[in-house]
C-alpha cells in the first residue's frame, strides 16, 4: 500500500491557475479526509510574483465556489520540487515546456511531468495548449479556468484515491 502522495501544480506567476489548482484539490482532499497522506503545492517558473498572495480575480471565483485560496503565498519552483513532488502538473504548455527545460538542465526525468488538460481534455477548446492565462483578461476567464481546473481536480483526485489503495 502507498502511504503518501505529493502533488505540485505549475503556472507562470502562482497567482491564478496553479494556485486555483492548489486549493481546490486540498479542499477536496480534506473532504475525502486525505489530507494526512496527499501532500499539494503550487509554485511558478517565473520570479514576479514571489511572496504575493493570489491574484483578487482568483480568489474571487473560487470563493464564489465555496474555495478558500486564503494562506497561499506564490514562489518559484526550484529543481528540487522534480525530486520531491510524486506529479508536477503543469498548468499550460509553455510551463509543460519549462519544466521539462529544467528537468533537462538538472539530469533529472521529465517523466512526472503532466499537462493539466490531460486530465480533462474535453474541458477546454484546445486541451493541447493547456489551461489558458487568464491574467490579462475579465472575470469571466477567471470563472472559465475555476470550472476547468474543478473538472481536471476531480479526475486528478481518483487517480490518486486508486494509488493510495492499490497494493
Ligand atoms: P498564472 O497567471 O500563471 O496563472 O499565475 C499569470 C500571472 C501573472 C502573469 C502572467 C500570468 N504576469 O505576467 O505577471
Amino acid at each position: 500500500m502507498n502511504t503518501g502522495l505529493s502533488v505540485l501544480f505549475v503556472c507562470l506567476g502562482n497567482v491564478c491557475r496553479s494556485p486555483t489548482a492548489d486549493g481546490l484539490l486540498r479542499s477536496k482532499v480534506a473532504a475525502a479526509g486525505l489530507t494526512d497522506r496527499i501532500t499539494v503545492d503550487s509554485a511558478g517558473t517565473g520570479s514576479w510574483h514571489i511572496g504575493s498572495s493570489p491574484d483578487p480575480r482568483a480568489r474571487a471565483a473560487a470563493d464564489a465556489c465555496g474555495i478558500s485560496l486564503d494562506g497561499l503565498r506564490a514562489r518559484q519552483i526550484v529543481a528540487a520540487d522534480l525530486r520531491r513532488f510524486d506529479y508536477v502538473i503543469a498548468m499550460d504548455r509553455m510551463n509543460y515546456i519549462d519544466l521539462c527545460s529544467l528537468a533537462a538542465e538538472n539530469d533529472l526525468p521529465s517523466r512526472k511531468i503532466e499537462l493539466f488538460t490531460d486530465l480533462a481534455p474535453d474541458a477546454v477548446d484546445d486541451p493541447d495548449d493547456g489551461v489558458p492565462d487568464p491574467y490579462a483578461g475579465g472575470a469571466d476567464g477567471f470563472r472559465h479556468v475555476f470550472e476547468v481546473i474543478d473538472s481536471g481536480t476531480d479526475v486528478l483526485l481518483n487517480r490518486l484515491r486508486k494509488q493510495l489503495t492499490s497494493a
